[in-house]
């Protein structure tokens, strides 16, 4: 038998990106043009429609802010033109679940005529910027997308990157796109309205991209822990655009921007900290849970003999004195099957990544490691030093 004949032809493009990621204050006063300019920069000679999707927990802590946005409208009426009233909906985890509210939104934005060349601008927390990311990015194949994070978390880490996501079929972010935004535009302001909780949360992101990225960021978070954990506005906003700045660069210059491969450096402590957070059903705060898995990943690392022992502690610490919790008794549950259920989630990572498990663990301050394989008694090894630290603490 002669085999058949295949004729191929291969596609080949590139698709080049490139997007703003600004730090400012009052973004929607009058005096500031950055608004203005973001939307207008491309093509000054037309007038920019938008519409804007606020988290009910910044409406809330901003009580100024839809009024705002109207004065700010009106006085860049020439270049740029509100669509409609600014949106409210609820912020927090709860909206990634909300399936009636999606359409809700979609239909929004068909009522309201956006096109390609208009603007949805998302307001909020992490929760809230991913599920208007994911709508923006299914609307018209991608309308453009402008982002205004309003959490530490998702000024450092979330809102600069180039994901969107909603949960559905019972897992996390299960629909999604990579979509990287038009801009996406820091106002600090917002994070001083933050309640405190949120605030620490959000530095665990800092302490993780430090540990496997940057030795000289990781010493400046030490010696500024006490300005830290009273939130200096100036130190604050340092670690915010440090910790930005090397999420970015991963991202940008990783050299897998859309995660096609295994490697996933920036998930140090995270196969964890994502099935604490199912376990705990998100009484833990992302930042609070990743805390917890960079503890115990570090442990981890000193019992593999890949990090220098002692130091392990000294990352517990600070992370301590930023006003972190090394412990959550969800780290002992067992199932039905009387399974460690947190190790599960070390399953879960594996199949997310197609079966070849890779996780970053660390070599040193400042230098991830990636490996292949965990042990699980030296995983419950870990867990055993942390509930010990937490007696330790306690006495
Ligand atoms: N897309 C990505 O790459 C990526 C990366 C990491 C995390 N995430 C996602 O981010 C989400 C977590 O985001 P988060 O930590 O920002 O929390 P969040 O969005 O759940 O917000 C926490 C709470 O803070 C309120 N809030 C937001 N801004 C406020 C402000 N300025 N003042 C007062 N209250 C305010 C919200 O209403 C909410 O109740 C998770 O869903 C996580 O999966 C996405
Ligand atoms: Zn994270």
């Amino acid at each position: 038998m002669t085999a058949p004949i295949t004729d191929t032809v291969w596609q080949s493009f590139q698709v080049p990106y490139r997007f703003p990621v600004s730090f400012t204050k009052d973004l929607f006063d009058t005096g500031n043009p950055t608004f203005r300019d973001t939307l207008a920069g491309r093509d000054a000679d037309k007038r920019h429609r938008f519409v804007c999707i606020v988290d009910d927990g910044v409406a809330a802590a901003a009580p100024s802010l839809l009024e705002d946005i109207h004065s700010y409208s009106e006085a860049y009426a020439e270049s740029i033109q509100l669509a409609r009233a600014p949106v409210v909906v609820s912020g927090g985890e709860s909206v990634k679940n909300d399936d009636e509210l999606r359409e809700h939104l979609h239909q929004l934005l068909v009522d309201t005529r956006l096109d390609r060349h208009a603007y949805v601008v998302a307001i909020g927390g992490g929760a809230l910027l991913d599920t208007v990311g994911f709508v923006a990015a299914t609307a018209h194949r991608g309308i453009r997308h402008i982002r205004v994070p309003t959490t530490v978390l998702a000024q450092n880490d979330s809102g600069v990157g180039v994901k969107n996501g909603v949960n559905r079929y019972g897992q996390k972010n299960y629909l999604g796109t990579f979509a990287p935004p038009f801009a996406v535009l820091n106002d600090y302001n917002f994070i001083e309205a933050l309640p405190d909780r949120d605030k620490i949360a959000g530095m665990a992101e800092a302490v993780k991209v430090a540990l496997i990225r940057d030795r000289c960021f990781f010493d400046w978070l030490e010696k500024h822990h006490s300005k830290l954990s009273s939130f200096d506005a100036d130190a604050m906003q340092y670690m915010i655009r440090r910790c930005a700045e090397l999420h970015m660069h991963q991202i940008g210059q990783g050299g897998d921007p859309f995660e096609t491969g295994s490697a996933r450096p920036l998930d140090f402590g995270h196969w964890a900290a994502h099935r604490l957070e199912t376990i705990t059903r998100y009484h833990l705060r992302h930042g609070e849970a990743v805390a917890i898995g960079i503890a115990l990943d570090s442990r981890y690392s000193v019992l593999a003999n890949h990090l220098e022992p002692g130091t392990d502690e000294r990352i517990c610490r600070l992370l301590e004195r930023l006003g972190f919790t090394l412990w959550d008794d969800a780290l002992l549950l067992r199932d039905s099957d009387d399974q460690w259920t947190l190790l599960q989630g070390l399953r879960d990572f594996r199949e997310h990544l197609g079966g070849d498990l890779n996780i970053t663990l660390l070599e040193n301050l400042g230098v991830g490691l990636e490996v292949n394989e965990m042990d699980e008694s030296r995983i419950l090894n870990a867990i055993d030093w942390l509930s010990c630290r937490k007696f330790d603490m306690a006495a």
